[in-house]
């Protein structure tokens, strides 16, 4: 897979790089976060949902047990901001459970932890992050397109 691969030494580090990306995200956009269990799936949801002035970096927490959770970005229109995990999904029924369609019914900035888990069907670009351990405080984060992050 092409793409930029981005070093990461500590949470800090990839909360900043969350921020980073937020800048450069408009909806519509699907974040599709992949990685093993604590690799930083929800560590950089916080940088780009705070990044995006819609929480508090504290505000965002995982919605492993909720499953979604909504936002809106005053940085973008009050356009809704959806973090999503899909680790307790393992169906399509229960993919359909989580409304996703209504998710994807308007422009909107929709980050996805698990996304390796389904695939999706949507026209909107999607922005893919690849989180890996390295050690423990050393993730391999690698971002597609590579251009969302260039100059
Ligand atoms: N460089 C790093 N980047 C991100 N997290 C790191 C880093 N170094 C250590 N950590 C720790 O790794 C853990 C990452 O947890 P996080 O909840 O973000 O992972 P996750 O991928 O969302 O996990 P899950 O699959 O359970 O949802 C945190 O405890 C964090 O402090
Ligand atoms: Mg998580």
């Amino acid at each position: 897979m092409s793409g930029t691969e981005v070093l990461s030494h500590s949470p800090e580090e990839t909360v900043e790089l969350g921020r980073q990306l937020a800048q450069r995200l408009q909806p519509p956009v699907l974040v599709l976060l992949s990685g093993d269990l604590g690799s930083g799936k929800t560590t950089i949801t916080k940088g780009i949902v705070s990044g995006l002035g819609a929480a508090r970096e504290e505000d965002v927490t995982s919605p492993t047990f909720t499953l979604v959770h909504v936002f809106r970005s005053q940085a973008r229109e009050n356009a809704r901001i959806y973090h999503v995990d899909l680790y307790r999904v393992d169906d399509s029924h229960g993919l359909e459970s989580l409304a996703l369609e209504d998710a994807l019914a308007e422009p909107g900035i929709v980050i996805i932890e698990w996304a390796e888990r389904f695939t999706f069907r949507s026209d909107w670009p999607e922005v893919t992050i690849r989180l890996e351990h390295v050690d423990a405080e050393t993730r391999r984060i690698t971002i597609s397109p590579a251009e969302i992050l260039g100059p």
